[in-house]
């Protein structure tokens, strides 16, 4: 029997800080976890590694750089070993850039790469990661989406501010929407964390980390086959795409 037959396993990039962070933070109060956390330099993650002496849960720090598809690739090996027969519940593509510009200012080099890191480095992410949900319980696949990204509520914020991250988070969600149809064996669900207090949201946002991620949380493990495809808050709410 694999060692995490008796635990939730959930695979988490971006986890060095912020809302992957809290994320990890939150899972480990409880032994029922297994969190593999992912982060581009693990060597300088300290308040990540921190959490293995105060951790109930079981963690592993695992490298992984959402713009290196090489990285993406090599992702497989690393996680095989710690997952062992028992598969993958939860993949949640969290890390992500975001850079100011706008329509007629964006350089067309920041757009790539905001694209790479926040639609594509998902899109392959979850790729490697499908085999491993196959063989999990949940089958989820959450995105760390933004209401940036719908074009509904586009009139709500500046006009034509952060083009490239809403261009990212409008791509991610269509990315979504087609892995759900894809695969419906699957839930797929696209979300908005609200503006939450890190260093890309700043000490100007409304969310405390830890009532953002509480509400993430519940919103994921509560998700059922009907609710895959959705837009949604870290409340629950639909979100307009
Ligand atoms: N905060 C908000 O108000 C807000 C609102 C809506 C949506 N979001 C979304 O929530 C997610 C997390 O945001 P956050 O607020 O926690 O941002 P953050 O504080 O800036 O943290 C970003 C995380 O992503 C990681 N990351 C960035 N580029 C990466 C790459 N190429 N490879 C691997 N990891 C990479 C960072 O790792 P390093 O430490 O190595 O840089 C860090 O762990 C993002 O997708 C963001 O778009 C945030």
């Amino acid at each position: 029997m694999s060692s995490t037959a008796c635990q939730t396993t959930w695979l988490i990039t971006g986890a060095s800080r912020g809302i992957g962070f809290e994320l990890t933070r939150q899972l480990l109060e409880s032994p029922s976890n297994l969190v593999i956390a992912a982060c581009r330099t693990p060597e300088k993650a300290t308040a990540l590694s921190a959490l293995k002496s105060s951790a109930k849960g079981t963690l592993h720090i695992v490298k992984l750089q959402v713009d290196d598809f090489a990285s993406i690739r090599a992702l497989p090996t690393a996680i095989a070993p710690i997952l062992g027969e028992g598969g993958l519940d939860y993949l949640i593509n969290n890390a992500g850039i975001l850079k100011e510009d706008t329509p007629l200012t964006l350089d067309p080099e920041v757009l790539l790469e905001t694209l790479r890191t926040n639609t594509v480095g998902p899109a392959l992410v979850t790729q490697v990661a499908v085999p491993f949900l196959e063989k999990g319980g949940a089958k989820k696949v959450l995105n760390i989406s933004s209401t940036l990204g719908s074009i509904a509520s586009a009139e709500t914020f500046g006009k034509g501010t952060v083009t490239s991250y809403s261009i990212s988070k409008a791509a991610l969600n269509m990315l979504t929407y087609k892995l759900k149809q894809e695969r419906p064996d699957l839930i797929a669900i696209t979300l908005c964390p609200g503006w939450v207090k890190t260093d890309m949201g700043t000490q100007a946002a409304q969310l405390e980390p830890a009532e953002s991620i509480a509400g993430i949380l519940k919103v994921i493990t509560c998700a059922t086959a009907a609710d895959s495809g959705k837009y949604l808050s870290h409340s629950g709410a639909e979100i307009p795409w």
